[in-house]
């Protein structure tokens, strides 16, 4: 890979990205060459079809500035983050974003003015007689494919979009006690808008946005199922070439995971914990250096984020042999008493906190059957001592969309403190982890993690596991494991 040429160069907005003086790999550019590049280019247009979901993100537009009215709102998509030196991360823009609009590309900043008058500003195109179309190894087109023109962008999102260059000047006058915006995905954009007062302005804003995702409508479940099913898949293609008799790296097992999510889907929508052996009881092991062991557990917390960036949640927990041991059995059971009895009680109006209770309260009595609690259920499950949460560490599960831990900036009286209603997307995941270290329970639960993680769907009556593509209980577990294993390896078609 390159350098970025003069026009970066000139750029205000390219912090973040390389400076000058590391373009020590690239050729020299001959006026002679420049001049040549710049001429004899034919035109082309791009064949752009308007989303079938652009009128739910007008909606969701005309929602969010009915809760404010009269002032302008500015919400970026971010920017390219760097990895390591002059290469960056592949963008992935900010979920609020998205939401309002549809936009996958960096740089793009919404700005909502009063009256439903939404503009979306992007950068345009680089004319070819300019060097950025061969020189700018960010956005120039001979780097990385057509750009959408502005009017392109427009007719693909149903809104109106003006050219990036031009927003500084809109950003400059507007008026701080009316303009609220998203923080922290374009520093460009925070600079030019100093937050009035407290910044309890700014805050409002992100968590109305938070609180409007908490219900999703028809086409975002279906963007999750979507996700969940490439997920089911990717489940799929990991348990076949898991063996029975013999070690793995859980390196391998993420990289087929992760074949699965790139080829179905845009990418993991997090990054892949998979745990064998003592490593299922570490919450977010995600080093994955370890390797599979006959005999021994693995724990598998994976999901597929889709094409619009929707993503699943699940984890599985396997025997690595195909057959739990009675102990194995044993506590997988109670952590899967607990996952159902907090399914069973989801429906409109239940309380988070009813749903944690119910599930935790399963585990209790389950560590209670193991002789590992030193105190009564009850006790254990009072206030002032939670003492069983040495085992369950955290809670029963949280929202999911286009975020993982979704609609994260809620006020807690809306989530956390509130009640689940219909439209409602979260996932369900108890789980009885016992270290390796643990001096307080039988040596033979020591190093047995496991977690049964779905994604459920919070209907009009009741609750719809969207991820029953894959088994939950342990015959289950162990049929599908075995089925997997007789069909043999396949790659992503
Ligand atoms: N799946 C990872 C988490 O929920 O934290
Ligand atoms: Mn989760």
């Amino acid at each position: 890979m390159g350098e970025q040429g003069e026009q970066r160069a000139e750029d205000t907005r390219s912090a973040g990205t390389p400076s000058e003086g590391t373009q020590s790999h690239d050729p020299d550019f001959p006026q002679r060459f420049v001049e040549f590049m710049r001429t004899g280019w034919r035109d082309t247009s791009l064949s752009v079809s308007p989303r079938p979901e652009a009128p739910q993100h007008a909606k969701r537009r005309a929602a969010v500035s009915a809760v404010f009215p009269g002032e302008t709102l500015v919400i970026p998509s971010g920017r390219a983050k760097v990895r390591a030196n002059d290469t960056e991360y592949p963008f992935r823009p900010g979920s609020d974003h998205v939401w309002l609009t549809g936009e996958h590309d960096p740089d793009a900043v919404l700005v909502m003015r009063a009256g439903g008058d939404d503009t979306l500003y992007i950068r345009p195109r680089s004319p070819r007689d300019t060097d950025e179309f061969f020189r700018d190894r960010m956005y120039g087109e001979l780097w990385i494919g057509r750009r959408h023109t502005l009017a392109e962008k427009s007719a693909e999102l149903g809104i109106a979009t003006a050219d990036l260059a031009t927003l500084p000047a809109v950003l400059d006058d507007l008026a701080p006690g009316r303009t609220r915006v998203l923080r922290g995905y374009d520093p460009a954009v925070d600079t030019a808008v100093r937050p009035a007062g407290d910044g309890m302005r700014d805050a409002e804003l992100a968590w109305t946005l938070s609180e409007l995702r908490l219900v999703k409508d028809e086409w975002e479940i279906a963007q999750l199922q979507d996700a969940i099913d490439a997920t089911v898949r990717g489940f799929e293609d990991v348990a076949r070439v898991l063996p029975a008799d013999r070690t793995v790296s859980e390196r391998l097992l993420e990289g087929v995971f992760g074949l699965r999510a790139r080829h179905d889907g845009n990418d993991v929508g997090y990054s892949s914990i998979v745990g064998a052996g003592p490593h299922g009881a570490i919450l977010h092991w995600i080093h994955n250096n370890g390797r599979t062991a006959p005999g021994e557990l693995l724990l598998m917390d994976m999901g597929v984020e889709n094409r619009n960036f929707y993503t699943a949640d699940v984890t599985r927990t396997v025997p690595v042999n195909g057959r739990f041991t009675p102990l194995q059995r044993q506590v997988y059971d109670i952590v899967h008493r607990s996952q159902q009895a907090g399914m069973d009680v989801i429906k409109p109006g239940v309380k988070f906190a009813d749903i944690h209770q119910t599930c935790m309260r399963v585990l209790a009595e389950g560590l209670a059957d193991l002789g590992v609690l030193p105190v009564s259920v009850d006790e254990a499950m009072s206030k002032e001592s939670t003492l069983y949460r040495r085992w369950t560490l955290h809670g029963f599960g949280h929202m999911l969309g286009l975020d993982v831990h979704d609609c994260a900036h809620a006020r807690s009286e809306n989530y956390r403190k509130g009640s689940v209603q219909e439209g409602y997307v979260l996932t369900v995941e108890p789980g009885l982890y016992f270290q390796p270290e643990d001096e307080l329970v039988p040596a033979e639960l020591r190093g047995i993690g496991i977690r049964i993680e779905d994604d459920v769907l919070v209907t009009a009556s009741g609750a719809r596991n969207l991820s029953a593509g894959l088994p939950r209980t342990a015959d289950e577990v162990e049929a599908w494991l075995a089925a997997q294993r007789e069909a043999g390896p396949r790659l992503p078609e």
